[in-house]
């Protein structure tokens, strides 16, 4: 079959871009190697800053999120047994973030393309790409993507392939090595985390520092909390029953005042991730184009993960409707250098806040009080608290025009 833009991976990335080209009227098919099901009901990070939620209600897919949503104006940080607020009001502008679950973003979009007859093919198995490389300007070749359906052969002939296949995906191995560079960082620690059926004991998420390691109260909705600890990056989640987690939790979030308490609940999820920072330079190969979590991971400390893949594919959606209007190569061309801009600011971002929040186990007491006055001079100097915040709620798109 032929369309314009062939799209691997339908986690936010390549569903997005879907959605915002055919809201200018390009064409894509989508290849996904998992079901709906397994897709929407994947638990992953909950937290939007306003640019993306924006963007979703600005292009018609988001009025769950509008209904369900939880605005947040500030943070707090937690160390020597005190809270400490950043305020985004007062220090970003007026701009705050949007806690909405990442499957819920994806259901929204998947509701939306197959309403508009969109098609996604999903558990695609052995899904390959070919002829990208040498495809584009003067080349007659066009990229291919192949796959399995149900056991019979597929394949779909296009323009462009975009790379939404997550990190554990085919399409950025299929780039000749010798055409990428890899920048990364493997962290010493993961984090454990848990869905429990209890309202969350802070109105906002609280990041605490801690001898015992980092931990985070964060939440999904007003009945259900996320909550993470810092453990082994190989924890075994078995060692874990729920009362050491909740026990670990209470000792690791406690206020000195003892009035701060945390509500307990039942455990409805628990996993643990790993940490790691990582970059693919550039992000695009002939006709091949990489976007969210292909392209980039970053530490979840922070929650850039899904807002880097919307920054991504709005980029590569604005360049794709300029090509097929124009038939200017420009903006294509400038993809990978317009978002890998903006991907090392939020990768710094994203390794400062997990440096200053976690124990490293290289650390000696020294570096214990070098963070801990790090936190107190963020908490205390207000062009420190507005570096986080500004960078919280999420950086602008350079090549935006102002506003
Ligand atoms: N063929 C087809 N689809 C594939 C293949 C493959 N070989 N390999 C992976 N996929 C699919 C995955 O099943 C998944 O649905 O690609 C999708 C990638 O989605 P995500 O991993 O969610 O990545 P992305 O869309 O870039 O989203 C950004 O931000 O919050 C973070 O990591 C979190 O998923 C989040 C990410
Ligand atoms: C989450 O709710 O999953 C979450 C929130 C903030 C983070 C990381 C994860 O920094």
């Amino acid at each position: 079959m032929r369309t314009q833009v062939g799209i691997v991976g339908a986690g936010p990335a390549g569903l997005l871009l879907s959605h915002l080209l055919h809201l200018h009227g390009i064409e894509s098919v989508v290849v996904e190697s998992r079901s709906r099901q397994y897709v929407e009901e994947r638990v992953r990070a909950g937290l939007l800053e306003q640019m993306t939620a924006d963007l979703l209600v600005e292009t018609g897919v988001g009025a769950r999120l509008q209904r369900e949503g939880l605005v947040h104006h500030g943070i707090f940080l937690r160390f020597g047994g005190r809270s400490h607020r950043i305020d985004f009001d007062e220090l970003a502008g007026g701009h705050t973030v949007v806690i909405y679950p990442q499957n819920k973003v994806v259901a929204d979009l998947f509701d939306a393309r197959l309403n508009a007859g969109g098609q996604i093919f999903f558990e695609a198995q052995e899904t390959s790409i070919h002829d990208f490389a040498e495809a584009g300007p003067g080349s007659s070749l066009k990229p291919k993507i192949r796959f399995r359906e149900h056991g019979e052969s597929r394949e779909i002939v296009c323009d462009l392939i975009a790379g939404c296949d997550g990190f554990h995906g085919i399409c950025r191995p299929s780039i000749p090595r010798d055409r990428l560079a890899i920048f990364d960082r493997i962290y010493p620690f993961g984090w454990l985390g848990i869905l429990a059926e209890a309202p969350p004991s802070s109105p906002e998420l609280v990041y605490a520092y801690h001898e015992r390691g980092f931990a985070l109260l964060s939440m999904r909705s007003p009945h259900l909390g996320r909550l993470y600890i810092q453990c082994a990056p190989d924890e075994d989640i078995e060692k874990w029953p729920d009362e050491r987690i909740w026990a670990e939790l209470h000792a690791r979030l406690a206020t000195s005042d003892g009035k701060w308490t945390l509500a307990e609940g039942p455990v409805v999820q628990k996993g643990v991730t790993g940490m790691r920072s990582f970059v693919t330079e550039p992000m695009q190969c002939g006709r091949l184009f990489l976007a969210g979590d292909a392209a980039h991971i970053v530490p979840p400390t922070g929650a850039k993960g899904l807002n880097l893949a919307v920054a991504d594919v709005r980029v590569l959606a604005r360049a794709i409707a300029e090509y097929y209007a124009t038939g200017k190569e420009g903006l294509l061309q400038s993809y990978s250098r317009i978002c890998l801009r903006r991907v090392w600011k939020v990768q710094r971002f994203s390794w400062w806040m997990t440096s200053m929040l976690h124990l490293f186990e290289t650390d000696n007491a020294f570096d214990r009080r070098r963070q801990l006055a790090e936190l107190d001079y963020v908490a205390s100097s207000r062009a420190a608290s507005q570096t986080l915040a500004e960078n919280y709620v999420g950086l602008p798109m350079e090549w935006d025009p102002p506003k």
